[in-house]
């Protein structure tokens, strides 16, 4: 694997060894910790991967400096370790499961075989091992990896299974785009916190099964209450929606222009101009962000806006469209990087109707008869071994998702990526809807055209909803690449 210098190296990862003397306390707690949950924390960055094995196991970390927080770690970081891959590269790599329980890995976003891919028929117990060998072949951009066994995910997830993985090329890097410390990944999550506890539980009633699992906070990187030391100059955040259930309305409380580079799949034609964007389950974006001399000393506040959204409600007080702070940047000093916006970004295929082979329509359902497998994919409900789509290898398919389950669902495909061509009945594209896409929100009562094929390898890969809750109650369904 070709490893490089990442984005503030180190800065941020926890010392071991402290984590380790709160764990051995934290056996039965003598009393309970109280969370001064207003105290900012310096985001973190999850240490660089160094060598080729993961390994998942429960334990403690410090969320909030003193006290531990049972989580999932992966080797000893909560969250996962950053993979950085230049585009060509082998990837070797051996998953080792110490969770107690079934898991496997899952490359959101990488073009891999499907045995690479981690399909829930894939997981191993725990105890045992999963040897990961791929190479890499496709555009550079923000990808990520996650726990995909059959009905955990949202769990392991939820927990802590997660983290980026940084594709670059030489077309990527021939841009004069922010680098080093101006090139920083956030992924955002949403968590359920209280002040009278540290610990972060997954444990969804039957409504939030309905409406996915919605914290009230949103970590960043696994950080609370996160803040960031930036400089002036333009920074490009790579913004990864980890969340299991939550959609962001992304925007500076300034309401302050940044600019969309990039998508799920990379860099697209050009920047454009935004105030705000959405991000769904699943999604990445990259922006480019500028603080300049006059921001000196001011404190820039991240937010995910409000938005209306009919029953939306989970079982708890959260719900999907509340306004959240997710973090402050605090300008602080002048630097010389003041890189100007490049006017073009990358060229690619676009994809369009005119020639597609064949359309498939997927109406997404809800029965709510049932007490499992409400959401549905075209009537179906995931079954492991079931060939629900055989698609012929290569041909250019014409998809539309029509979205009669109520609320909002995030459709993320395995094993290819696709260009949106149309939302209907509910709103726009907009700049996170451009170009290669892994990963599309469907809003209420809308259709969302797309263009699809699969040109990489045959075998079988999924198609799934990426509220994970939705997921694990089998909104997903297997897709056969013949
Ligand atoms: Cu990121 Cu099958 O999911
Ligand atoms: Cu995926
Ligand atoms: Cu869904």
């Amino acid at each position: 694997m070709n490893r490089r210098e990442f984005i503030k190296l180190g800065s941020g990862i926890m010392a071991t060894g402290a984590i380790a003397s709160v764990m051995a306390g934290c056996e039965s707690p003598a009393e309970t910790p109280v969370i001064d949950r207003g105290k900012p924390i310096g985001l973190r960055f999850p240490p660089v991967l160094q060598g080729g094995t993961i390994n998942a196991s429960y334990g403690a970390t410090e969320l909030w400096p003193g006290t531990a927080t049972n989580v999932l770690l992966l080797n000893q970081s909560y969250l996962g370790p950053s993979i950085v891959l230049q585009r060509g590269a082998q990837v070797n790599l051996n998953f080792m499961n110490a969770l107690g329980e079934p898991s496997i890995i899952h490359w959101h976003g990488l073009n891999i075989p499907p045995k690479m891919d981690g399909h829930p028929m894939d997981a191993v117990p725990s105890g045992s091992n999963y040897q990961y060998s791929f190479s890499v072949n496709q555009r550079a951009g923000t990808y990520w990896y996650h726990a995909h066994p059959d009905l955990l995910t949202a769990k392991q997830a939820y927990l802590g299974f997660a983290g980026v993985v940084i594709v670059q090329d030489p077309e990527e890097q021939a841009l004069s785009l922010p680098r080093g410390e101006f090139d920083v990944p956030l992924v955002i999550q949403d968590k359920r916190t209280t002040n009278a506890s540290t610990e972060v539980p997954y444990a969804p009633s039957h409504e939030d099964k309905i409406a996915g699992y919605l914290g009230n906070e949103v970590f960043v990187n696994g950080t609370p209450n996160a803040f960031m030391d930036v400089q002036t100059g333009l920074y490009r955040f790579r913004v990864l929606n980890g969340s299991n259930a939550r959609v962001y309305r992304l925007g500076f409380v300034d309401e302050r222009i940044f600019h969309v580079i990039g998508t799920d799949g990379g860099l697209l034609d050009r920047p454009y101009e935004v105030r705000e964007c959405f991000l769904a389950p699943g999604e990445r974006v990259e922006i480019l962000v500028r603080f300049s001399v006059s921001d000196i000393s001011k404190s820039l506040l991240l937010e995910s806006k409000e938005f209306s959204l009919a029953g939306s409600h989970g079982g708890n007080s959260s719900h999907q469209g509340e306004e959240l702070r997710i973090i402050t940047f605090n300008v602080k000093s002048e630097s010389n990087q003041d890189l100007t916006i490049p006017s073009a970004l990358s060229q690619f295929e676009r994809l369009s109707e005119a020639g597609a082979v064949r359309e498939r329509v997927f109406p997404l359902t809800m029965d709510h008869s049932r007490s499992q497998g409400i959401h549905m994919i075209d009537g179906k409900v995931f079954e492991m071994d079931r060939s629900d789509y055989q698609i012929p290898f290569g041909d250019l398919e014409v998809w539309e998702i029509q979205n009669q389950a109520e609320g909002m669902h995030s459709m993320h495909v395995h094993g290819a990526h696709f260009q949106i061509l149309e939302r209907r009945f509910a709103g726009q594209m907009t700049p996170v809807d451009y170009g290669w896409k892994d990963t599309v929100l469907v809003n209420d009562n809308e259709t969302v055209r797309l263009a699809i094929r699969f040109d990489s390898f045959k075998g079988r890969y999924l198609f799934h909803c990426h509220f994970l809750e939705h997921e694990d109650d089998g909104m997903m369904v297997n897709i056969d690449v013949i």
